[in-house]
Protein backbone atom coordinates (compact mmCIF):
# COMPACT_ATOMS: atom_id res chain seq x y z
CA UNK A 1 0.00 0.00 0.00
CA UNK A 2 1.18 3.35 -1.10
CA UNK A 3 0.17 5.65 2.25
CA UNK A 4 -0.51 9.10 1.64
CA UNK A 5 0.84 10.29 4.87
CA UNK A 6 0.69 14.09 5.83
CA UNK A 7 3.78 16.08 5.71
CA UNK A 8 2.98 17.16 9.43
CA UNK A 9 5.23 14.28 10.80
CA UNK A 10 8.07 14.49 8.31
CA UNK A 11 10.21 16.45 10.68
CA UNK A 12 9.67 14.50 13.82
CA UNK A 13 12.30 11.24 14.48
CA UNK A 14 12.25 8.67 16.38
CA UNK A 15 13.69 9.32 19.90
CA UNK A 16 17.31 7.88 20.11
CA UNK A 17 16.46 7.78 24.24
CA UNK A 18 13.21 5.11 23.42
CA UNK A 19 15.06 3.03 20.88
CA UNK A 20 17.95 2.64 23.47
CA UNK A 21 15.65 1.78 26.13
CA UNK A 22 14.47 -0.79 24.62
CA UNK A 23 17.86 -2.81 25.34
CA UNK A 24 17.83 -1.69 28.66
CA UNK A 25 15.47 -4.91 29.13
CA UNK A 26 18.13 -6.97 27.90
CA UNK A 27 19.81 -9.22 30.74
CA UNK A 28 22.55 -8.10 32.65
CA UNK A 29 21.82 -4.40 31.05
CA UNK A 30 22.94 -1.69 32.84
CA UNK A 31 21.04 1.35 31.83
CA UNK A 32 21.62 4.89 33.49
CA UNK A 33 19.74 5.58 29.59
CA UNK A 34 15.88 6.59 31.19
CA UNK A 35 14.63 9.55 32.43
CA UNK A 36 12.52 7.90 35.35
CA UNK A 37 11.96 8.02 38.97
CA UNK A 38 12.84 4.87 40.85
CA UNK A 39 10.27 2.29 40.39
CA UNK A 40 10.81 0.77 43.72
CA UNK A 41 9.42 4.06 45.40
CA UNK A 42 6.39 3.86 43.25
CA UNK A 43 3.62 4.21 46.20
CA UNK A 44 1.76 1.21 45.62
CA UNK A 45 -0.06 0.07 48.64
CA UNK A 46 -1.35 4.02 48.59
CA UNK A 47 -2.17 3.92 44.77
CA UNK A 48 -3.89 0.52 46.06
CA UNK A 49 -6.29 1.98 48.97
CA UNK A 50 -7.42 4.92 46.69
CA UNK A 51 -8.41 2.60 43.88
CA UNK A 52 -10.03 -0.01 46.26
CA UNK A 53 -12.08 3.18 47.82
CA UNK A 54 -12.83 4.63 44.73
CA UNK A 55 -14.21 1.57 43.00
CA UNK A 56 -16.24 0.49 45.75
CA UNK A 57 -17.66 3.87 46.90
CA UNK A 58 -17.02 6.03 43.53
CA UNK A 59 -17.58 4.06 40.51
CA UNK A 60 -19.75 5.97 38.40
CA UNK A 61 -17.21 8.98 38.58
CA UNK A 62 -14.04 6.95 38.14
CA UNK A 63 -15.51 4.72 35.45
CA UNK A 64 -17.53 7.04 33.58
CA UNK A 65 -16.61 9.98 31.85
CA UNK A 66 -14.92 12.60 33.83
CA UNK A 67 -14.39 16.41 32.97
CA UNK A 68 -12.51 17.68 30.92
CA UNK A 69 -10.70 20.30 32.95
CA UNK A 70 -9.65 17.93 35.82
CA UNK A 71 -11.47 16.35 38.66
CA UNK A 72 -12.91 19.17 40.79
CA UNK A 73 -11.17 18.42 44.14
CA UNK A 74 -7.90 17.75 42.21
CA UNK A 75 -8.57 21.02 40.42
CA UNK A 76 -8.20 22.49 43.88
CA UNK A 77 -5.72 20.68 45.84
CA UNK A 78 -3.49 20.95 43.30
CA UNK A 79 -3.72 25.24 42.67
CA UNK A 80 -3.44 25.26 46.84
CA UNK A 81 -0.15 23.26 45.96
CA UNK A 82 0.93 25.04 43.39
CA UNK A 83 0.09 28.74 45.33
CA UNK A 84 1.89 27.45 48.14
CA UNK A 85 4.99 25.44 47.05
CA UNK A 86 5.36 27.31 43.49
CA UNK A 87 4.02 31.04 44.46
CA UNK A 88 1.81 30.92 41.50
CA UNK A 89 -1.28 33.19 41.15
CA UNK A 90 -4.78 31.69 40.20
CA UNK A 91 -6.32 35.07 40.20
CA UNK A 92 -5.25 35.72 36.76
CA UNK A 93 -4.14 31.50 35.94
CA UNK A 94 -6.00 28.66 35.18
CA UNK A 95 -5.25 25.16 35.37
CA UNK A 96 -6.08 22.21 33.36
CA UNK A 97 -4.92 18.54 34.09
CA UNK A 98 -3.43 16.92 30.95
CA UNK A 99 -2.34 13.01 30.57
CA UNK A 100 1.70 13.83 31.43
CA UNK A 101 3.86 16.85 30.78
CA UNK A 102 4.32 15.40 26.91
CA UNK A 103 0.29 16.42 26.41
CA UNK A 104 0.69 19.75 27.77
CA UNK A 105 3.50 20.24 24.77
CA UNK A 106 1.79 19.08 22.42
CA UNK A 107 -1.62 21.30 23.04
CA UNK A 108 0.62 24.59 23.77
CA UNK A 109 2.02 23.51 20.04
CA UNK A 110 -1.48 22.47 18.41
CA UNK A 111 -2.71 26.23 20.12
CA UNK A 112 0.47 28.31 19.24
CA UNK A 113 2.36 26.79 16.39
CA UNK A 114 1.06 27.17 12.89
CA UNK A 115 2.91 25.04 9.94
CA UNK A 116 6.42 26.57 9.44
CA UNK A 117 6.60 28.94 12.78
CA UNK A 118 9.97 29.54 14.18
CA UNK A 119 9.88 28.05 17.82
CA UNK A 120 13.15 28.81 19.55
CA UNK A 121 14.46 25.69 22.09
CA UNK A 122 17.64 25.65 24.29
CA UNK A 123 20.50 23.67 23.08
CA UNK A 124 20.32 20.72 24.37
CA UNK A 125 16.57 20.65 24.84
CA UNK A 126 14.21 17.46 25.76
CA UNK A 127 13.85 15.30 22.28
CA UNK A 128 10.27 14.30 23.27
CA UNK A 129 8.77 17.85 23.81
CA UNK A 130 11.05 19.23 20.59
CA UNK A 131 8.87 16.30 18.44
CA UNK A 132 5.67 17.40 19.38
CA UNK A 133 6.69 21.18 18.13
CA UNK A 134 8.07 19.15 15.23
CA UNK A 135 4.64 17.72 14.56
CA UNK A 136 2.81 20.57 14.36
CA UNK A 137 5.85 21.89 11.24
CA UNK A 138 7.53 24.19 13.55
CA UNK A 139 11.44 25.18 12.64
CA UNK A 140 13.09 24.22 15.24
CA UNK A 141 16.37 26.71 15.99
CA UNK A 142 18.52 26.34 19.27
CA UNK A 143 19.90 28.58 21.64
CA UNK A 144 23.27 27.90 23.43
CA UNK A 145 22.99 27.38 27.11
CA UNK A 146 25.49 28.61 29.55
CA UNK A 147 26.19 27.56 33.22
CA UNK A 148 23.28 30.24 34.18
CA UNK A 149 20.88 29.54 31.44
CA UNK A 150 20.06 30.53 27.76
CA UNK A 151 22.56 32.86 26.38
CA UNK A 152 20.58 36.11 26.15
CA UNK A 153 22.26 37.75 23.45
CA UNK A 154 21.98 34.96 20.88
CA UNK A 155 18.03 35.03 22.37
CA UNK A 156 17.79 38.61 21.56
CA UNK A 157 19.25 38.02 17.91
CA UNK A 158 17.11 35.25 17.05
CA UNK A 159 13.73 37.13 18.62
CA UNK A 160 14.69 40.29 16.35
CA UNK A 161 15.45 38.40 13.51
CA UNK A 162 11.84 36.59 14.02
CA UNK A 163 8.80 36.06 14.08
CA UNK A 164 9.28 33.60 16.54
CA UNK A 165 5.93 31.73 18.09
CA UNK A 166 7.43 30.65 20.85
CA UNK A 167 10.43 30.56 23.00
CA UNK A 168 10.54 26.54 24.78
CA UNK A 169 12.64 26.43 28.48
CA UNK A 170 13.25 23.66 30.89
CA UNK A 171 13.78 26.29 33.87
CA UNK A 172 14.96 24.10 36.97
CA UNK A 173 17.57 20.76 36.18
CA UNK A 174 17.38 21.08 32.73
CA UNK A 175 16.90 18.03 30.81
CA UNK A 176 19.61 16.87 29.85
CA UNK A 177 22.30 19.55 30.78
CA UNK A 178 21.04 19.42 34.26
CA UNK A 179 21.26 23.44 34.06
CA UNK A 180 19.07 25.68 36.13
CA UNK A 181 18.18 29.11 34.52
CA UNK A 182 19.20 31.72 37.44
CA UNK A 183 16.73 34.43 38.74
CA UNK A 184 18.28 37.19 37.10
CA UNK A 185 18.11 35.19 33.63
CA UNK A 186 14.62 33.98 34.19
CA UNK A 187 13.65 38.12 34.55
CA UNK A 188 15.89 39.25 31.39
CA UNK A 189 14.25 35.99 29.32
CA UNK A 190 10.96 37.27 30.49
CA UNK A 191 11.72 40.66 29.75
CA UNK A 192 12.96 40.30 26.05
CA UNK A 193 9.98 37.68 25.47
CA UNK A 194 8.12 40.94 26.37
CA UNK A 195 9.94 42.92 24.38
CA UNK A 196 9.54 40.66 21.55
CA UNK A 197 6.21 39.98 22.03
CA UNK A 198 6.98 35.65 22.02
CA UNK A 199 5.08 32.83 24.30
CA UNK A 200 7.21 31.31 26.62
CA UNK A 201 6.59 27.69 27.44
CA UNK A 202 8.32 26.97 30.81
CA UNK A 203 8.70 23.18 31.19
CA UNK A 204 9.53 22.30 35.28
CA UNK A 205 8.94 18.33 35.90
CA UNK A 206 11.90 18.26 37.86
CA UNK A 207 11.53 21.49 40.43
CA UNK A 208 10.86 19.93 42.98
CA UNK A 209 13.58 17.19 43.01
CA UNK A 210 16.31 19.87 44.52
CA UNK A 211 18.95 18.15 46.93
CA UNK A 212 21.26 21.28 46.87
CA UNK A 213 20.50 25.09 46.50
CA UNK A 214 18.26 27.77 46.37
CA UNK A 215 14.64 27.24 45.52
CA UNK A 216 14.22 30.11 42.10
CA UNK A 217 10.90 31.02 41.58
CA UNK A 218 9.38 30.18 38.46
CA UNK A 219 9.30 32.73 35.55
CA UNK A 220 5.54 32.32 35.53
CA UNK A 221 5.57 34.37 39.08
CA UNK A 222 6.99 36.74 37.00
CA UNK A 223 4.16 37.18 34.38
CA UNK A 224 2.12 40.34 34.64
CA UNK A 225 0.58 40.08 30.86
CA UNK A 226 -0.22 36.58 30.28
CA UNK A 227 2.84 35.42 27.82
CA UNK A 228 4.22 32.26 29.93
CA UNK A 229 2.60 29.13 29.96
CA UNK A 230 3.70 26.51 32.63
CA UNK A 231 3.91 22.97 32.76
CA UNK A 232 4.25 20.41 35.37
CA UNK A 233 3.99 16.86 35.97
CA UNK A 234 3.40 13.76 38.34
CA UNK A 235 5.82 11.65 36.38
CA UNK A 236 8.58 12.51 38.20
CA UNK A 237 7.51 13.01 41.87
CA UNK A 238 4.60 10.03 41.61
CA UNK A 239 4.76 7.73 38.75
CA UNK A 240 4.78 8.24 35.32
CA UNK A 241 2.61 5.35 34.37
CA UNK A 242 -0.16 7.60 35.87
CA UNK A 243 0.34 10.07 33.12
CA UNK A 244 -0.64 13.06 35.05
CA UNK A 245 0.28 16.68 34.15
CA UNK A 246 -0.65 19.75 34.09
CA UNK A 247 -0.91 23.69 32.42
CA UNK A 248 -0.71 27.03 33.89
CA UNK A 249 -2.22 29.35 31.66
CA UNK A 250 -4.16 32.98 31.94
CA UNK A 251 -7.69 32.76 32.35
CA UNK A 252 -8.29 33.86 29.04
CA UNK A 253 -6.34 30.94 27.60
CA UNK A 254 -8.69 28.34 29.29
CA UNK A 255 -12.05 27.73 26.45
CA UNK A 256 -9.36 27.35 24.09
CA UNK A 257 -6.87 24.84 25.95
CA UNK A 258 -10.03 23.22 27.09
CA UNK A 259 -11.46 22.44 23.20
CA UNK A 260 -7.74 21.17 22.75
CA UNK A 261 -8.31 18.81 25.36
CA UNK A 262 -11.52 17.31 23.95
CA UNK A 263 -10.59 16.85 20.77
CA UNK A 264 -7.68 14.52 21.64
CA UNK A 265 -8.86 12.37 24.42
CA UNK A 266 -11.66 13.94 26.08
CA UNK A 267 -10.09 14.05 30.04
CA UNK A 268 -7.47 12.49 31.95
CA UNK A 269 -7.64 9.10 34.02
CA UNK A 270 -10.00 9.96 36.82
CA UNK A 271 -8.82 7.23 39.12
CA UNK A 272 -4.82 8.69 38.65
CA UNK A 273 -6.51 12.42 39.74
CA UNK A 274 -7.77 11.25 42.57
CA UNK A 275 -4.22 9.10 44.00
CA UNK A 276 -2.74 12.45 43.08
CA UNK A 277 -5.50 14.10 44.77
CA UNK A 278 -5.56 12.13 48.17
CA UNK A 279 -1.74 12.27 48.25
CA UNK A 280 -2.00 16.32 47.84
CA UNK A 281 -4.61 16.38 50.62
CA UNK A 282 -3.69 13.67 53.41
CA UNK A 283 0.14 15.48 53.13
CA UNK A 284 0.94 12.16 52.12
CA UNK A 285 2.68 14.16 49.29
CA UNK A 286 5.68 15.85 50.85
CA UNK A 287 6.72 12.59 52.71
CA UNK A 288 6.48 10.86 49.27
CA UNK A 289 8.49 13.30 47.85
CA UNK A 290 11.06 14.13 50.40
CA UNK A 291 11.88 10.32 50.99
CA UNK A 292 12.18 10.27 46.84
CA UNK A 293 14.60 13.16 46.87
CA UNK A 294 16.99 11.60 49.86
CA UNK A 295 17.31 8.61 47.78
CA UNK A 296 18.27 10.21 44.63
CA UNK A 297 20.40 12.80 46.50
CA UNK A 298 22.19 9.53 47.92
CA UNK A 299 22.62 7.91 44.28
CA UNK A 300 23.74 11.16 43.04
CA UNK A 301 26.14 11.41 45.25
CA UNK A 302 27.38 7.98 44.73
CA UNK A 303 26.80 8.47 40.73
CA UNK A 304 29.31 11.82 41.03
CA UNK A 305 31.92 10.51 43.69
CA UNK A 306 32.59 7.25 41.58
CA UNK A 307 32.83 8.81 38.54
CA UNK A 308 35.64 11.34 40.04
CA UNK A 309 37.49 8.05 41.09
CA UNK A 310 36.89 6.32 37.71
CA UNK A 311 36.88 8.72 34.75
CA UNK A 312 39.90 10.16 32.54
CA UNK A 313 40.58 13.56 33.61
CA UNK A 314 39.58 15.11 30.41
CA UNK A 315 35.96 14.53 31.06
CA UNK A 316 33.65 16.96 32.86
CA UNK A 317 30.74 17.83 34.51
CA UNK A 318 29.31 19.55 37.02
CA UNK A 319 27.11 18.41 40.23
CA UNK A 320 23.39 19.29 39.69
CA UNK A 321 21.79 20.36 42.17
CA UNK A 322 18.69 18.58 41.31
CA UNK A 323 16.65 16.36 38.62
CA UNK A 324 17.59 13.01 37.62
CA UNK A 325 20.97 13.53 35.26
CA UNK A 326 23.93 13.96 35.52
CA UNK A 327 25.64 15.32 31.91
CA UNK A 328 29.50 14.86 31.41
CA UNK A 329 31.48 15.64 28.67
CA UNK A 330 34.24 14.98 26.65
CA UNK A 331 36.73 17.20 25.39
CA UNK A 332 35.16 19.74 22.86
CA UNK A 333 35.14 18.76 19.41
CA UNK A 334 34.90 15.22 19.94
CA UNK A 335 31.44 13.38 19.07
CA UNK A 336 30.00 10.91 22.00
CA UNK A 337 28.33 9.00 19.44
CA UNK A 338 31.08 6.24 19.33
CA UNK A 339 31.93 6.41 23.41
CA UNK A 340 27.79 5.51 23.80
CA UNK A 341 28.12 2.59 21.21
CA UNK A 342 31.09 0.89 22.80
CA UNK A 343 29.53 1.23 25.93
CA UNK A 344 26.39 -0.55 25.01
CA UNK A 345 28.63 -3.35 23.69
CA UNK A 346 29.93 -3.60 27.16
CA UNK A 347 26.12 -3.46 28.02
CA UNK A 348 26.45 0.64 30.02
CA UNK A 349 23.64 2.52 27.92
CA UNK A 350 24.20 5.96 28.00
CA UNK A 351 22.21 8.96 25.76
CA UNK A 352 24.52 10.97 23.29
CA UNK A 353 24.36 14.38 23.25
CA UNK A 354 23.06 14.29 19.87
CA UNK A 355 19.58 12.83 21.21
CA UNK A 356 18.65 16.41 22.37
CA UNK A 357 20.17 18.73 19.27
CA UNK A 358 17.76 20.30 16.75
CA UNK A 359 19.15 18.35 14.20
CA UNK A 360 20.39 14.62 15.32
CA UNK A 361 22.77 14.49 12.91
CA UNK A 362 24.75 17.28 14.39
CA UNK A 363 27.42 15.99 16.63
CA UNK A 364 28.12 16.87 20.39
CA UNK A 365 30.89 15.74 23.00
CA UNK A 366 27.76 15.33 25.35
CA UNK A 367 26.94 11.83 27.25
CA UNK A 368 23.47 11.92 29.75
CA UNK A 369 23.24 9.69 32.68
CA UNK A 370 20.53 8.60 34.77
CA UNK A 371 20.75 7.89 38.74
CA UNK A 372 17.60 7.65 39.96
CA UNK A 373 16.31 4.22 38.56
CA UNK A 374 19.66 1.76 38.39
CA UNK A 375 20.62 -0.02 42.08
CA UNK A 376 23.65 1.75 43.72
CA UNK A 377 25.18 -1.60 42.76
CA UNK A 378 24.79 -0.84 39.24
CA UNK A 379 25.84 2.83 39.42
CA UNK A 380 29.25 1.69 41.10
CA UNK A 381 29.44 -0.87 38.48
CA UNK A 382 28.40 0.95 35.27
CA UNK A 383 30.99 3.98 35.68
CA UNK A 384 33.28 1.67 36.52
CA UNK A 385 33.02 -0.05 32.80
CA UNK A 386 32.80 4.08 31.28
CA UNK A 387 35.60 4.92 33.08
CA UNK A 388 37.54 2.09 31.69
CA UNK A 389 36.22 3.31 28.38
CA UNK A 390 37.27 6.80 28.97
CA UNK A 391 40.92 5.82 29.26
CA UNK A 392 40.69 3.98 26.12
CA UNK A 393 39.36 6.49 24.07
CA UNK A 394 41.10 9.53 25.71
CA UNK A 395 44.42 7.57 26.65
C1 LIG B 1 11.78 18.27 30.31
C2 LIG B 1 10.66 17.29 30.22
N1 LIG B 1 9.44 17.72 29.91
C3 LIG B 1 8.41 16.88 29.81
C4 LIG B 1 8.57 15.53 30.02
C5 LIG B 1 7.38 14.64 29.83
O1 LIG B 1 7.03 13.98 30.99
P1 LIG B 1 5.63 13.25 31.18
O2 LIG B 1 4.90 13.27 29.89
O3 LIG B 1 5.96 11.87 31.63
O4 LIG B 1 4.92 14.03 32.24
C6 LIG B 1 9.85 15.01 30.32
C7 LIG B 1 10.06 13.59 30.52
O5 LIG B 1 11.15 13.05 30.56
C8 LIG B 1 10.92 15.93 30.43
O6 LIG B 1 12.16 15.54 30.72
Amino acid sequence: MDYRLTTRMEGAQASIIRELLKMAALPGMISFGGGAPDYRGFPKEFVKQVADDAFTNQSKSVLGYGISEGYPPFVESLKKHLQDKEKLDFAENEVLILSGGQQCADLTAKLFVNEGDTVLVENPSFVGVMNAFRSYGANLKSIPLEEDGVDLTALEDAFKAGPVSLFYMISTFQNPSGITTSGAKRKAVYELAKKYDVIVFEDNPYGELRYEGEWIPAMKTLDTDGRVIYTGSFSKTIAPGMRIGFLVYAKALHTKFKIAKQAVDVHSSTLYQMVCHEMLTKDLYDSHVSAQRAGYYKKMKLMDEAMKACFHPDMTWHRPEGGLFIQTKLPEGMDSLPFVNEAVKRKVITVPGSAFLTNQEDKSNAIRLNFSLPSEEDIEKGVEILGKLSYEILG
